[in-house]
């Protein structure tokens, strides 16, 4: 029996286009002047059809203009790699209009830029005070354009340089911070857009209060913070202290407080670079390939955004929820529970323990792998060791936390960073985090074994909390357990009372779950009117409704007729309704009238991802890093369903019309119609039934009917190989029944050339170690043995781990001979491009 059926959703309207290109590329022909000079003086002004080339020849600086403006600015850009790409501009807001430029050095030192026609400045440098006589503007072979006396050598200190006023763009040697002598205040801030290099929205810049920080702001709003320096890295930035060829400096004393990077090796084109879109970036050239390749970025996941969990709360993404207290109950306890439960955890955590400060109890928990809090109110003492700090931290009752300000000698670290407000902005990190010492009452202090034996009375108390501790996880357990037996047989009572029409009260309270009244359904989608029909499945038809209050909804109705709808509908309802991630699509309630039966979802206005990765054209949407977000939410939403939901459940169905988008792209799984429940014991089932998506199924669910956590992961790789490389698992290579993805992506692993899986949509920049880490997971999921393929908790770890720490994974399910269902595949659906799958469902004769 072969159904076709939407995934729900399916079909709803897209966004308007997320701006997803990341390079500028405005491609200019220019031709080399012919005698290339690297000076203007007052003599010599720039002419528009000029340029001044560096000495070594790595910079040039002349009059450029944005494609598809009038606009005529002077900027500077590489002179020797082929896209022409803009690093400065002097009259970023006051662009000369339909007419060219010239670029002149007054007799006093001051540059200008000016409308060669009316002779209008547009821009000028600052005054140079009169110290010069003979003043000359040099570029030189940093991108630096400077103002000197004539003759004076490099070294000397110039009376401006372009360095000390970036745009959009970090270059190796520039410093970006606060000068306390000069007042100036470096702020590096983006392009409008790709052809208007005005004042952006977002912008990066040095707050020197406290210990010294980079935030990065969109507008009136803090979006990420790079952390204190530690003396090692920023301790926003982990990742970044890996790079080899690469080295920061932090510069911070009363004169200023500055950060700048060298790059050791000179045939490396490195720069940093704020984008409206990705916000900060570093980009390298590759010689090679002829193109930037985005090595960082920031934020980088849901945890680097500024202040997710709110004070005194922590964010690690590879957790479900991502938020948790910094110190658990009893210290600290969720603001608002409510919405700490919906998973919005920006309100935090409160202290629930008094602190003591007046009789001195008080005491510290350590908290280790965080980026340490936000410290623009934070008090710095290099000369105090830990324990100096400690003391210094209990002395004054406002303080809340303390932590080393140094960690550059190893050890415990030296030097003193002290709090005096609210903790905010803190996350962890698997490794190359700092440790964090919070404040909390003496009664809140779990004690360290030192502690033990200071004293006997202590010793016994703990060990009497220790039994009672013992005894009361007994308990639980023995509760937890009958608790779930229980739960198994509700949830028969549960599906059967489905069936019982006279029963929705009884129904309603069993699953918990809104029950919406049919008249408010009704008007929502307009009488289920065409207009709002998203789709159609096997279940039958998706609408969309809004509610009186604005509210978007998702409807899913059940077709009267069938039967094997009815089924998978209460599975649905129940298992959906327990459910609750970011990465599963949210079930608002259901709808339950005479023969009607509803399913009521979260609108997500961004159809599936099938729609995005197979329909023509439409991969130039999902960038890479919008991928790599999906392939970890789907990650989390799975790992969730697999361990951490108070069910364990098997999805069997997943695939890329399952995942849907929320308008910020964000993976939502979908369609739990097929999902099984299992227990703690049980590891893997046969069923005669089986049901599931040719390409996604597992070989051993697929031909003997067995199914476990394993069969999900399987399909889990072929969906991030297909996300890699925006091409489907069958009926691409259609020349060629006998090769499919996997064994495509598997035969390119093996020859060292898996980079020609990358989708060619995705663009020119990305990370190239984290797609080849992608795909090396995926080929590890997609093993042929159940038991080679990782737990989905380890595919989280392994997402975020180094490529060379993961096992070589082994030739993948499918590859190299030929299943019953590819066979039967090239036969029963040769529309790969099509947005709707087909679910099949099987009886084996077994
Ligand atoms: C620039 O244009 C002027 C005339 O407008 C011409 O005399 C000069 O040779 C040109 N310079 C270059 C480098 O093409
Ligand atoms: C620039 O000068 C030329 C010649 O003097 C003139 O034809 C042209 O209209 C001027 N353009 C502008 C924008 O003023
Ligand atoms: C530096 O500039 C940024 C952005 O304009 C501003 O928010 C910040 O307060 C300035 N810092 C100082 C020390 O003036
Ligand atoms: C800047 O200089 C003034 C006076 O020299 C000093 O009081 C102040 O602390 C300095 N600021 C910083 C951030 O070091
Ligand atoms: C510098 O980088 C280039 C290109 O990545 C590499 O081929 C070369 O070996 C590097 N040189 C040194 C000294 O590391
Ligand atoms: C300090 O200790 C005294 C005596 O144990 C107690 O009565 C008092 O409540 C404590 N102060 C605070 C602020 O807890
Ligand atoms: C505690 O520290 C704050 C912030 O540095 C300071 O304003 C306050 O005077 C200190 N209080 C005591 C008692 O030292
Ligand atoms: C940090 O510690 C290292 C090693 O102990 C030391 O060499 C360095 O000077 C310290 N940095 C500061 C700013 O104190």
């Amino acid at each position: 029996m072969v159904t076709r059926r939407t995934s729900f959703c399916s079909s709803m309207k897209p966004l308007p286009l997320r701006n997803i290109s990341i390079l500028l590329i405005i491609l200019a022909t220019f031709t080399t002047p012919s005698r290339a000079r690297d000076t203007i003086t007052p003599t010599q002004p720039l002419a528009d059809n000029d340029t001044l080339i560096s000495s070594g020849g790595d910079f040039a600086l002349g009059f450029f203009t944005p494609a598809g403006t009038n606009n005529r600015y002077l900027g500077l850009w590489y002179h020797k790699i082929s896209e022409q790409t803009i690093v400065w501009v002097a009259n970023r807001d006051e662009p000369i209009v339909g007419s060219t430029g010239r670029l002149s050095i007054t007799p006093g030192g001051v540059l200008a830029v000016a409308d060669a026609n009316t002779s209008a400045v547009v821009w000028r440098s600052a005054n140079a005070a009169g110290r010069l006589t003979s003043p000359v503007a040099q570029l030189l072979d940093t991108g630096n354009l400077v103002v000197k006396q004539d003759g004076d050598g490099s070294g000397t200190a110039y009376a401006w340089q372009g360095f000390d006023h970036p745009t959009d763009t970090m270059l190796p040697g520039m410093k970006v911070g606060v000068d306390n002598r000069t007042g100036r205040n470096s702020t590096v801030t983006s392009w409008r857009s790709k052809s208007d290099p005005s004042l952006g929205t977002v912008y990066a810049f040095m707050d020197p209060r406290g210990n010294p920080e980079i935030y990065i702001y969109a507008g009136p709003k803090k979006i990420w913070r790079s952390g204190a320096w530690n003396g090692v890295r920023l301790s926003g930035s982990p990742d970044t202290a890996t790079y080899q060829d690469f080295s920061f400096s932090f510069v911070s004393n009363s004169d200023e407080v500055t950060y700048s990077y060298v790059i050791s090796n000179k045939s490396i084109v490195s720069r940093l670079v704020v984008t409206e879109e990705r916000v900060v970036q570093r980009r390298v050239w590759l010689w090679e390939s002829s193109q930037w390749s985005v090595y960082w970025y920031a934020p980088k996941d849901p945890c680097d955004k500024y202040g997710v969990c709110g004070p005194y709360g922590t964010c690690d993404p590879n957790n479900s929820p991502v938020c948790k207290c910094l110190v658990s109950e009893p210290a600290f306890a969720p603001k608002n529970p409510g919405n700490w439960a919906l998973r919005d955890g920006s309100q935090g955590c409160v202290r629930r323990t008094a602190l003591d400060c007046e009789n001195g109890t008080d005491g510290f928990v350590a908290v280790s792998n965080l980026k340490l809090p936000e410290s623009e109110d934070s008090v710095v003492d290099m000369g105090l060791d830990l324990d100096g700090c400690r003391r210094k931290c209990l002395m004054n009752c406002s303080c809340t936390a303390y932590a080393a300000a140094n960690i550059s000698g190893g050890g415990s670290g030296s030097g003193c960073v002290v709090w005096f407000s609210e903790l905010v902005d803190i996350r962890s990190y698997i490794d190359n985090g700092q440790d964090l010492y919070v404040r909390v009452a003496a009664a809140d202090i779990v004690p360290t074994p030192e502690q033990f034996r200071k004293s006997k009375r202590a010793t016994v108390a703990v060990t009497v909390s220790l039994l009672l501790g013992t005894l009361l996880l007994a308990c639980v357990g023995c509760f937890v357990w009958r608790r779930k037996k229980k739960r198994r047989v509700t949830l028969g009572v549960t599906g059967t009372s489905f069936n019982d029409k006279s029963n929705a009260a009884s129904r309603e309270h069993d699953l918990d779950l809104p029950l919406f009244d049919f008249d408010t359904i009704l008007a929502s989608t307009n009488q289920f009117s065409e207009e709002n029909k998203l789709g159609e499945g096997g279940f039958g038809p998706v609408y969309k409704g809004t509610l009186e209050n604005g509210q978007e909804l998702g409807v899913k109705r059940l077709s009267r007729t069938s039967t094997q709808g009815l089924e998978e509908f209460k599975n649905e309802v129940v298992l959906i309704a327990k459910l609750q991630h970011r990465n599963l699509v949210r079930l608002l309630g259901c709808c339950i009238q005479g023969e009607e039966r509803m399913l009521i979802y979260e609108y997500m206005p961004n159809k599936s991802l099938d729609f995005f990765l197979f329909e023509k054209g439409k991969g130039a949407l999902l960038d890479w890093q919008t991928r790599y977000q999906v392939i970890l939410g789907i990650a989390r939403g799975l790992l969730y369903l697999h361990q951490d939901s108070r069910l364990r459940i098997i999805h069997r169905d997943l695939k890329a019309s399952n995942i849907l988008l929320d308008k910020e792209m964000n993976p939502k799984i979908s369609d739990f119609g097929m999902a099984r429940i299992f227990g703690g014991d049980e590891t893997d089932f046969n069923t005669i039934k089986v049901v599931g998506t040719y390409g996604y199924m597992s070989p051993e669910y697929a031909m003997d009917g067995v199914f476990s956590v394993k069969s999900d992961v399987f399909s889990f790789g072929v969906l991030v190989l297909e996300v890699v490389s925006g091409k489907k698992n069958r009926g691409v290579y259609s020349h060629s029944h006998h090769v499919n993805l996997l064994s495509h992506a598997w035969s390119l692993w093996r020859e060292g050339k898996s980079m020609q899986l990358v989708d060619e949509l995705i663009g020119y920049s990305y990370p190239m170690d984290e797609v080849l880490r992608c795909i090396k997971i995926g080929l590890l999921c997609v093993q042929e043995r159940p038991e080679d393929r990782p737990l989905m908790s380890s595919v989280i770890l392994m997402l975020s781990s180094d490529i060379a720490s993961l096992p070589q994974p082994k030739q993948p399910g499918f590859a190299a001979r030929r299943g019953p269902f590819e066979t039967e595949s090239s036969t029963s659906n040769q529309d790969s491009s099509g947005v709707n799958d087909i679910t099949v469902t099987m009886l084996q004769g077994r």
